[in-house]
């Protein structure tokens, strides 16, 4: 494991610990480091804007995981993100800083910006490709240049889809009942309404499009009736597409690695939740476009998305009732075949299945991400710089740490 030093005392400082997430994290961290006790054991510290709240989470992690160390032996570090020398101090006690403090659109840069100059690698789990994109934009070369890695998107939101596409690539060789934090909600709103920002950001980056490697694959319509799934399915709209893409840019730039064409989808069910869906997605698009809308989505996030994110966030009961699934269908080439010539020959079928994604899958996958930076820090690309967890990890085993962690990934043909 990275070394830790007197000048910088912890392996891991968990910013934003108070949070709804927060909590889930210091509570994977706190049960990570109890595996590995004694002089190598991994050192960690919470971090957030309320010496108050902090103790009050290690108070009740200490309670649930009967650890009453916890409530003395952590340290506390209080920082703001609008207090850029706090920041500072934070980032120079660190090795690695799990920042959990969003919506990102709004607090994420400070903390990007403090683990690049203070030599701190960063880990998020922002589903924001807009966020994402832009720290790419404008931290890659200064990350570089300091030896800093900032990987995002290190949670559900897309380690399962990006590490599902490699592990699909390698091997070729509905959420139920769930519900989401307040926080989360306001990402997605925010994101919508701002959508025009990330097609002028992208312009930026003046990238080429990926070559198409082999046939074609034809572009679905916006609602079909999967076989494979045998129920209706619409397109994805969260972040996994724009950090799959990221991946696979890095793989064929820095590897030469023929890009994939990848298209993500998710299932609705039958006709009638594809109308509730409809009448949804229609208000939600419309509200929006407006200030007073976006007011009243972020006011009362219960309502207008039926349920599915609240102020309180899911109880206990949802988040242990609740599991992911995500299946990766592939086409390709069999050994020998020229892709130039003729229809792909090879099917294969992957599937990556954890338990409750927003919470439980999102902390474990955060925390075995920093767990593997710190342990096999030599097997990241370059010496730094902003990347996806996919082209960030391509080389390591995280796949492997996950599937001992409760995220499998598993291959078959089909
Ligand atoms: N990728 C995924 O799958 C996934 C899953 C879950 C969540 N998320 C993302 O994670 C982020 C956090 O979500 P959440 O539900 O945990 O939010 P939350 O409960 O609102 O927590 C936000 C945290 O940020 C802290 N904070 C706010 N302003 C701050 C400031 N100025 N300085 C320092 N700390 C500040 C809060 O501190 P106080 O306690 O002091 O207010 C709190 O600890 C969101 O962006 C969400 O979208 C992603």
């Amino acid at each position: 494991m990275a070394a830790v030093t007197a000048g910088r005392p912890y392996h891991i400082i968990v910013f934003g610990a108070s949070g709804f997430t927060g909590q889930f994290v210091v509570e994977e961290v706190a049960r990570c480091a109890a595996e590995c006790p004694g002089s190598s054991s991994l050192k960690w510290a919470v971090a957030g804007r309320s010496r108050r709240r902090l103790e009050e989470v290690l108070k009740q992690a200490a309670g649930r995981l009967s650890m009453p160390e916890l409530r003395t032996d952590i340290e506390i570090i209080v920082a703001d993100v609008s207090i850029e020398e706090s920041l500072a101090i934070m980032c120079q006690q660190g090795v690695v800083i799990l920042n959990c403090v969003g919506p990102y659109r709004f607090y994420g840069e400070p903390v990007v910006k403090a683990c690049v100059e203070n030599g701190a690698h960063y880990i998020d789990i922002c589903g924001e490709p807009q966020f994402l994109e832009q720290m790419q934009l404008e931290y890659h070369s200064k990350a570089l240049a300091r030896g800093v890695y900032v990987i995002g998107s290190c949670g559900f939101d897309s380690i399962p889809a990006d590490l599902g596409i490699l592990y699909t690539q390698s091997s070729s060789h509905p959420l139920q009942g769930s519900s989401g934090h307040d926080a989360t909600w306001q990402s997605a709103v925010y994101g919508f309404a701002d959508s025009r920002s990330l097609c002028q950001l992208r312009k930026k980056f003046g990238h080429k499009p990926l070559p198409v490697v082999g046939a074609k694959v034809k572009k679905r319509g916006f609602l079909f009736f999967s076989k494979e799934l045998q129920q209706y399915v619409i397109p994805f709209m969260g972040s996994d597409p724009s950090v799959v893409r990221r991946t696979q840019r890095f793989l064929y730039e820095e590897e030469q690695q023929s890009p994939v064409q990848y298209s993500a989808y998710v299932g609705v069910g039958g006709l009638f939740s594809v109308f509730k869906l409809f009448c949804g997605g229609l208000l939600f698009w419309f509200m929006v476009k407006f200030s007073l809308g976006r007011r009243l989505l972020t006011m009362f996030p219960s309502f207008f998305s039926f349920g599915m994110f609240s102020k309180a966030g899911p109880t206990m009961k949802q988040i242990e009732d609740t599991c992911f699934s995500l299946t990766f269908y592939g086409e390709g080439y069999s050994e020998g075949r020229d892709p130039s010539q003729g229809r792909p020959d090879a099917r294969i079928c992957t599937q990556v299945l954890g338990a409750e994604p927003g919470y439980v899958a999102t902390v474990s996958a955060m925390v075995q991400a920093a767990v593997t930076l710190l342990n096999e820090l030599h097997s990241l690309p370059r010496r730094g710089g902003v990347y996806s967890p996919g082209s960030a990890f391509y080389k390591t085993s995280l796949i492997d740490r996950l599937h001992s962690h409760g995220i499998m990934f598993s291959v078959r043909n089909y």
